[in-house]
């Protein structure tokens, strides 16, 4: 149960989903460096918000969605219900397999985690990386020390920062946006 979120939190992610799907989650999506055919993986996915709109995106192509809890990836189950070629994860990132993913994605989800796990976490969604694959994280501009972290991580696995923008989130705020790529 410690991962296990109220059902309060599920309910006011319901409603910023509709009426904030698409200037939160779409664009982001939207963003992602996608052509159609790739391996992703949404981890830390919650209720698939952005897996929503990126399972379109993927039309010859694969997405796993990974969550630590059992409740967030019940109710990502059911916004998926009508897209094919899913695959739901109740898993942590040092079960996943090595080299498989192009592009793997977080969104709002490391800076929630604590920094010991979070040095198990990066290094094992590195290895999760295919070559030439992109890690992709949006999380809150205010989180200075954790982002440093996360940044540190990034580099101590190899990664180089290909691009890096900061993004005012409708309900969140100010938000770091960063695409890694893995040589
Ligand atoms: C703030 S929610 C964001 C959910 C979704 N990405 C979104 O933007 O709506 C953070 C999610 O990360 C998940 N999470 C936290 N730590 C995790 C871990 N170590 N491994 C996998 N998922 C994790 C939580 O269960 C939760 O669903």
């Amino acid at each position: 149960m410690q991962h296990e979120p109220p059902r309060l939190a599920l309910l006011l992610t319901r409603l910023a989903f509709i009426f904030c799907g698409g200037s939160v989650y779409r664009a982001f999506a939207d963003r992602l460096p996608l052509g159609g055919g790739e391996q992703v993986l949404d981890f830390g996915c919650g209720m698939g918000t952005v897996a929503y709109y990126a399972a379109k995106k993927l039309p010859q192509g694969h997405l796993s969605c990974l969550d630590i809890s059992e409740r967030w990836l019940c109710a990502c189950r059911k916004t998926l219900r009508n897209d094919k070629n899913i695959t739901f994860l109740h898993a942590e990132a040092p079960a996943l397999p090595q080299a498989h993913f192009d592009v793997i994605y977080c969104h709002f989800v490391l800076h929630d985690i604590p920094d010991r796990e979070l040095e198990r976490v990066m290094p094992a969604l590195v290895s999760a990386l295919r070559s030439g694959g992109r890690l992709i994280f949006r999380e809150p501009l205010d989180e200075a020390e954790k982002l440093g972290l996360i940044k540190g991580l990034a580099a101590q696995g190899g990664l180089s920062l290909q691009d890096s923008r900061v993004t005012d989130v409708p309900l969140m705020g100010n938000a770091l946006e960063s695409i890694y790529f893995k040589p």
